[in-house]
């Protein structure tokens, strides 16, 4: 008898089984959507290669142009259109380049042909690159302005949104 008593379930243990299985499934109910909202954007992959239209190829020439397009940013839950620049042209190779026009010393912004005729220049701390976007030495910039990767489509050129370094001078 007294056996028999001992393996059975009194009321209070099977309101605390019960209670406790309950507020358990209700506190995951609750918190399991909020945990996922924070860590939402870190499970969502970078967009990125989403390259973007700037001009048709026939109006590049040998003279940097500085060219504006907009970009879309995700900052965590935050989406929005960022401005972006280029200084496009064709190197002396004839080649397309489109750089940053950030400068790689302390990253003012540079400018084409203001203070040389044919040198960017970095009204902060005099810096000076070359018509290719190379540092000039004894100047600031220890590195040459990044450059923006790109494709041609249909005579029409797109930039990335990223820019990448090009190697010491
Ligand atoms: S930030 Fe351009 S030279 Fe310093």
């Amino acid at each position: 008898m007294s056996n028999k008593k001992n393996n059975q379930v009194s009321r209070r243990q099977f309101l605390n089984y019960t209670l406790t299985g309950v507020g358990g499934f209700m506190g995951a109910a609750l918190i399991a959507p909020m945990v996922g909202f924070a860590v939402d954007p870190l499970l969502k992959g970078e967009k990125s290669g989403d390259f973007v239209y700037v001009l048709d190829v026939d109006e590049i020439t040998e003279t940097p142009q500085k060219v504006s397009f907009q970009v879309d940013q995700t900052d965590g839950w935050y989406e929005s259109k960022v401005e972006k620049n280029a200084f496009v042209f064709y190197d002396s190779n004839g080649d397309i380049l489109a750089l940053s026009p950030v400068c790689t010393h302390l990253g003012c912004t540079v400018d084409w042909a203001t203070e040389k005729e044919d040198e960017f220049f970095c009204p902060c701390h005099d810096g000076r690159y070359n018509a290719e976007g190379e540092n000039i030495a004894g100047t600031p910039p220890t590195e040459p302005l990044h450059e923006y990767t790109f494709k041609v489509e249909e005579g029409k050129l797109y930039l990335s949104p990223e820019t990448h370094a090009r190697g010491g001078a």
